[in-house]
C-alpha cells in the first residue's frame, strides 16, 4: 500500500493506493477548519473491503506528519455525536473529545459549484497533540 499526498493552497488530500486502486482517502484543511488554529482532518474513508487492515490508521498518521511539517501543534476533526464507531476509531489513534460543535455542511453541484443542499449537524470535536 502506498500513500500519495497532494496539496493546493489551503487544502491537502491523501490517498491510499493498493494495486493501482484507491482504497482510502482523506482531506485536510490548513485554515478555516472548525477548531482554529489547528489543521482540520475530514472525509476519511476506507473502501469497505479493505477496512481493518491499518489503512485508516496509516492515512491519519500521514496527515499528522504533514501537519507537523506545517508547524501545527494539534490535529483536529469532528465526528457525528452518535457515530460510536468513528469515535472509537479515533480514540484508538489517540484523539480525545474536546467539545460539542454544530457542523454546518453544504452539498455542492460538482459541475457548477452551486449549493444543492445545506444544514447543521451536532458533532464532537476531537483533537490529538502532534508534538
Ligand atoms: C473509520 C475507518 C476510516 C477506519 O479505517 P480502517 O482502515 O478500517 O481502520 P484501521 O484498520 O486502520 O484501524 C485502526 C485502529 O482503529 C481501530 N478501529 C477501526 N475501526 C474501528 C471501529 N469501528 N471501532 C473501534 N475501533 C476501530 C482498530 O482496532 C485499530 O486499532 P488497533 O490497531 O489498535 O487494533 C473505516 O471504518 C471507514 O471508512 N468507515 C466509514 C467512514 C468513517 O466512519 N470515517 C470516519 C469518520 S469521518
Amino acid at each position: 500500500m502506498r500513500l500519495k499526498a497532494a496539496e493546493h493552497g489551503e487544502e491537502g488530500m491523501l490517498v491510499a493506493v493498493l494495486a493501482s486502486r484507491i482504497v482510502g482517502a482523506e482531506s485536510i484543511r490548513w485554515s478555516q477548519g472548525c477548531d482554529p488554529p489547528n489543521p482540520w482532518l475530514y472525509g476519511l474513508q476506507v473502501a469497505a473491503e479493505f477496512r481493518g487492515q491499518g489503512i485508516g490508521r496509516s492515512l491519519v498518521r500521514a496527515a499528522e506528519e504533514l501537519g507537523r511539517r506545517h508547524g501545527a501543534d494539534h490535529m483536529s476533526l469532528d465526528v457525528d455525536v452518535d457515530d460510536a464507531r468513528a469515535i472509537a476509531f479515533y480514540e484508538a489513534l489517540g484523539y480525545t473529545v474536546v467539545r460539542h460543535h454544530q457542523h454546518h455542511w453544504r452539498s455542492l453541484d460538482p459541475r457548477t459549484g452551486a449549493v444543492i443542499n445545506e444544514g447543521t449537524a451536532p458533532t464532537l470535536i476531537m483533537r490529538r497533540l502532534l508534538r
